[in-house]
């Protein structure tokens, strides 16, 4: 499949610190990338160099088959940027919103009104359109702003961080729109500090952290080269913890919370074997709690290194 952004060392620095320490990454046409990393870790920096906002310090980028030195015009002519602050007019209505931007993208007026009313009643603000964007909820805005970066039907959408502060409801309608973009063959670059969501929404997944890209793939693969799996047995007390540690392999006693945690993938024989052994010890009280790894363990493995600086 073609790329509809490809990315290769690509650098940024604010004064002396360096945000974007030469970062590498490919997006096919028609599938979702999550740009996932902690706050300040640059994603934001990255939305704006690839949407030509602001300039890189090296390295190349390509959007929609344009490059972004040599003809940032067809880039910006070729995406949709729905930026962590939104581009809503909040003096004008959802209607209006929306009819100005089919202004600028040059529709002419019967179809930039026809465009407007099919996304008011896509996007679920119908009952919006007269009211000032100011009166309207924080998920309703939200989603105005998509709805206005489609107007010119983008074949490349940047989210920056999109649902972050959204209730839940917005949260999933959000989602549900994604889908359906990438169902009709959109490319979606998001950003998001949240796991569930590129977890959720992301074919593949880089993690940024301290200027690099960490770990770069499908969740799957992220989930798998993870070795993070345990089984936490919590004890009593201190001597049946350290009993039940000199009787299994690789157990790590923790006496502040008398829990031992045992490496195991969390199948039913490793169970049984771990229960066998610890029922040898004739230790009655004890509890199980089985941990597979998500992407929460992915991410704090990845990022802990960063934060412990
Ligand atoms: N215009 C700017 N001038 C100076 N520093 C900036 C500027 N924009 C961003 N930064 C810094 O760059 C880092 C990355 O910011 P940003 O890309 O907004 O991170 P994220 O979106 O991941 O939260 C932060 O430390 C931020 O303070
Ligand atoms: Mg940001």
């Amino acid at each position: 499949m073609p790329s509809a952004i490809a990315v290769s060392g690509l650098r940024k620095s604010f004064g002396d610190k360096v945000v974007l320490d030469g970062i590498d990454f490919d997006v096919p046409e028609g599938t979702t990338f999550a740009l996932l990393g902690p706050n300040g870790s640059g994603k934001t920096t990255t939305v704006q160099i690839l949407s030509t906002l602001i300039g890189s310090d090296g390295g190349r980028a390509s959007i929609a088959g344009h490059d972004l030195a040599t003809a940032p015009q067809a880039v910006r002519g070729a995406i949709g940027v729905t930026g962590q602050f939104s581009a809503v007019d909040n003096l004008l209505t959802a209607e209006e919103n929306l009819i100005l931007m089919a202004d600028l993208h040059h529709l002419p007026r019967g179809e930039g009104r026809r465009r407007t009313a099919e996304l008011l009643d896509r996007f679920d603000l119908v009952d919006a359109a007269k009211r000032l964007a100011s009166t309207c909820s924080g998920g309703m805005r939200r989603r105005l702003d998509l709805a206005m970066t489609l107007i010119g039907r983008p074949r490349v959408i940047f989210l920056d961080e999109p649902t972050t502060g959204l209730d839940p409801r917005s949260r999933r309608l959000m989602w549900h729109t994604v889908r359906e973009l990438v169902a009709g063959g959109v490319t979606i670059f998001l950003t998001t500090q949240q796991l569930d969501e590129a977890d959720e929404l992301a074919d593949r997944i880089a993690v940024l952290n301290g200027g690099k890209l960490v770990a770069t793939g499908t969740p799957d693969e992220l989930k798998r080269g993870l070795p993070g799996g345990h089984v936490r047995l919590l004890f009593h007390d201190k001597s049946d913890l350290n009993r039940a540690a000199q009787a299994l392999q690789n157990a790590k006693p923790d006496e502040e919370t008398l829990a031992l945690r045992v490496p195991s993938d969390g199948g039913v024989r490793a169970l049984r074997d771990l229960l066998d052994r610890l029922d040898k010890t004739g230790i009655e009280n004890a509890s199980l709690e089985v941990h597979t790894p998500d992407l929460e363990d992915v991410f704090h493995k990845l990022t802990e290194k960063e934060a412990a600086r």
